[in-house]
């Protein structure tokens, strides 16, 4: 039986920012941002969209009726939590109207945490054949005005359906993870912002890189070679760049890096214009992929790294299964181009807009243009979200 990715769907917020803009106001080189670290835009969330309203949007874009039906399982992962206690997964359950007797929760563990939630997925339906789990990496990356991650801060949501007879990637049996106790960003329950090691943490992520690569090739015996496309997770994606420099082995052929090198410039594409969705990223950097690389194929083998930090990598593949390409969407980068631009002011406003709740905790929100889910009104301190828009 193969099981993989049926459906993938992916959410982002209504307003952008341009990174020429920010290195302005930060009086930055503008070059910094585009080549140093391979950025153009981030998308800016406003405080009625949330890991909840972006998830039920990037779900809501795929699900049939039939699939809410079959779905007994939603997993959300995220760092970006909106409640210690009650999962996102629930309400995203309650938006789409999934079928009442499913397991719905929350999975953390910084930007990796998706990645478990595939796993245990793909465990779930090899038990339960007709089942479907819904999982969804869902956050919004914020750093803070004037700090070196400002550049790489974005919001979105990545939503797959899994299923066995996958449409889009059947998984392989290959996961091969490691975890390492560093602390190169972390948030404490404290701090609405993270701590970040900056350097550190690329150091980190590119030895982790290295050595799962290695154990991986070790543990299967595949090589580059037997791979189409390695797709990273993209904190920003000259980091990715710099990990798939890392991983070219010296012996490859000039056509096999230049096969490479041009899937992984197809993949940065959406992240480019997004920023940094945390765990989601990895797998906008996947969409991007099968969204903009007309040569690929059924059959071809695409490998995903997993990183979070913390920290916890991973390193799993997949293969490209026949008429994939019937279930993307081809029109991304115009949905993107209709984001509306901010100035850098609008942008630090909407960055300090908190929730300001009256004596009893309650508040009333206006949604923003072009949002499918809103948060509607904070009432005795309970969050209401609702459909405003399809
Ligand atoms: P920075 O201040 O941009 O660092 O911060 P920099 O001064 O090293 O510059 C970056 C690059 O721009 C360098 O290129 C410069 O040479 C270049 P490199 O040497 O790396 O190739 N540069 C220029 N290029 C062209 N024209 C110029 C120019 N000036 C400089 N004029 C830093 C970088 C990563 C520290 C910062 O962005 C940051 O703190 N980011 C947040 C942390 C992060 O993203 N870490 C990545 C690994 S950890 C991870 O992936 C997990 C994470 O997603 C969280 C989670 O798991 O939950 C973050």
């Amino acid at each position: 039986m193969t099981i993989g990715i049926d459906k993938i769907g992916f959410a982002t917020s209504p307003y952008v920012l341009r990174l020429e803009d920010l290195a302005t106001a930060r009086d930055t080189d503008p070059e910094k941002l585009s080549k140093g670290l391979l950025l153009k835009e981030q998308s800016v969330a406003p405080i009625t969209e949330d890991i909840v309203t972006l998830a039920a949007t990037a779900a809501d874009d795929i699900l049939t009726d039939e699939d809410k039906e079959a779905i007994d399982m939603v997993i959300l992962a995220t760092e970006s939590g909106i409640d210690q206690s009650k999962a996102a997964a629930v309400f995203v359950h309650g938006l789409l109207d999934i079928q009442p007797f499913a397991r719905s929760f929350e999975m953390k563990e910084a930007c990796y945490a998706a990645t478990a939630a595939l796993d245990y997925a793909k465990l779930h339906v090899e038990k339960f054949p007709q089942s479907k789990v819904l999982v969804i990496a869902s956050d919004i990356a914020k750093y803070g005005i004037g700090t070196p991650g400002e550049p790489t801060q974005g919001a979105g949501a990545v939503a797959m359906l899994i299923s066995h007879n996958p449409r889009i990637l059947s998984f392989n049996d290959d996961n091969v993870a490691q975890t390492r106790d560093v602390m190169d960003f972390w948030r404490p329950n404290y701090a609405t912002t993270p701590f970040v090691n900056g350097i550190y943490s690329t150091q980190q992520y590119l030895d982790s890189l290295k050595t799962t690569w290695a154990e991986y090739q070790k543990r299967t015996g595949l090589a580059l070679t037997d791979f189409a496309a390695v797709c990273f997770h993209l904190p920003y994606p000259k980091l990715a760049l710099k990990g798939l420099k890392k991983i070219l082995d010296k012996s490859l052929s000039e056509e096999k890096k230049d096969q490479l090198q041009y899937n992984f410039d197809q993949s940065i594409l959406y992240s480019q214009r997004v920023g940094n969705i945390y765990t989601g990223s990895l797998f906008l950097g996947l969409l991007s992929l099968l969204e903009n690389q007309p040569q690929l194929k059924a059959g071809d083998r695409i490998a995903l790294f997993s990183y979070g930090s913390g920290a916890v990598s991973e390193i799993f593949s997949a293969n490209l299964v026949p008429g994939f390409e019937q279930l993307l969407d081809h029109k991304r980068m115009e949905k993107l181009d209709q984001r509306t631009v901010l100035s850098v002011a609008d942008y630090e406003r909407l960055f300090y807009e908190e929730v300001d709740l009256d004596p009893s905790g309650n508040q009333v929100f206006e949604p923003a243009t072009h949002q499918t889910f809103a948060l509607t009104e904070i009432k005795e301190h309970q969050r209401t979200y609702q459909k405003v828009e399809k």
